[in-house]
């Protein structure tokens, strides 16, 4: 049974049709889909002011400024899982998003609730590393919440314009992932002998004491071993399994599809990596209308997860059914 959890998205973007708040959205009808109390909070229209600095709010708990961002605070207060959606602005989270968390500061040192952050970004670039600055500046505001986490992250890049997203993978991406939250905890005892269950256990352990998504260091270019389909859109994507590792993935999408299409994982065997053949059966179920995503396995390739190239075939199952997810 999955914990129902207070899910608050806040869409930081003031731009109209937003590509970042698009984002939002999807994440919010995941996860509501999935059974959780989902609130969306969109800065547009709203009045915060920027911080002064008097750091009053964290003995008080009261606001000097009299404003929008109270209310806000509050709600984050009182979330589990916080998810903040931005458009990046030079190479960064916006000024919006900046300014809100700065005045979040009264919730330092306090009993807040929130365990599992997300950020969803979209810029005009497409490259995978546009969005790091901003996922950096965010595990800096989460190393000062320390019973919380970097859960995942969701990029749209090449989208300018307002409405430019529609269409894009990165909604697909933004759904499942506010559809994931809060997956029940694994039994391992029972899944697992004893030796298994404590090699797990310590790389729960090791992986999970960082308490923040890993970065992984991922190519941008084609790096395969066989060639690109005309037929096919291909995307960089990274997904957490429940053992807190990151792993690295291409997904594969038909360009011409329904918008309802049936899914494969694909992983190699131990020490395969998806440049080769797992890409390649991908790509070509992808040609025959499956949506399809090959990963690298715990571990292994560009997947995060330490010691590299441990063999475990629980954490191997995780990783199809994170893959799945
Ligand atoms: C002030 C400003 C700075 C921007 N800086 C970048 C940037 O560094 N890299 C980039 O790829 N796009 C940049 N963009 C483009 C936006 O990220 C892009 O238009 C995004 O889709 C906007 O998201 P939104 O619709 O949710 O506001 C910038 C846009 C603005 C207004």
């Amino acid at each position: 049974m999955t914990t129902k959890k207070k899910v608050l998205v806040i869409s930081t973007s003031l731009h109209a049709h937003s590509n970042s708040e698009a984002l939002a959205d999807e994440f919010v009808r995941g996860a509501a889909e999935a059974g959780h109390d989902a609130l969306k909070i969109s800065l547009r229209g709203k009045k915060i002011g920027f911080c002064v600095g008097c750091l009053s709010c964290q003995s008080t708990r009261r606001f000097v400024i009299a404003d929008d961002a109270p209310a806000i605070v509050d709600a984050m207060h009182d979330a589990d899982v916080i998810a903040f959606a931005t458009p990046i602005y030079y190479y960064e989270m916006c000024g919006q998003m900046k300014t809100l968390i700065d005045r979040a500061n009264s919730l330092y040192d306090s009993d807040y609730h929130f365990r599992d952050i997300y950020i969803l970004t979209a810029a005009a670039e497409e490259e995978a590393g546009v969005p790091e600055r901003a996922v950096s500046g965010l595990e800096g505001w989460i190393e000062c919440y320390p019973k919380s986490h970097l859960a995942g992250q969701v990029f749209a890049g090449g989208v300018t314009n307002g409405g430019d997203i529609a269409g894009h993978p990165a909604l697909i991406e933004a759904y499942n992932m506010g559809k994931s939250i809060e997956k029940p905890p694994m039994n391992t005892k029972l899944l697992m002998p004893a030796t298994a269950a404590a090699l797990s256990m310590n790389i729960m352990a090791q992986n999970n004491k960082t308490a923040t998504l890993e970065p992984l260091t991922l190519t941008a270019e084609w790096d395969k071993t066989f060639p690109k389909s005309d037929l096919v859109n291909h995307e960089k994507v990274t997904f957490t399994n429940r053992f807190g590792i990151t792993l690295a993935a291409d997904l594969y999408i038909p360009k011409t599809h329904n918008a309802k299409m049936a899914a494969i994982a694909v992983s190699g065997p131990f020490g395969a990596v998806k440049e080769q053949s797992s890409g390649l059966y991908a790509q070509h179920l992808a040609e025959e209308g499956f949506l399809t995503i090959a990963f690298d396995p715990s571990f292994t390739g560009e997947s995060g997860g330490m010691p590299r190239y441990t063999a475990s075939m629980d954490i191997n199952t995780e990783d199809f059914c994170a893959a799945g997810d």
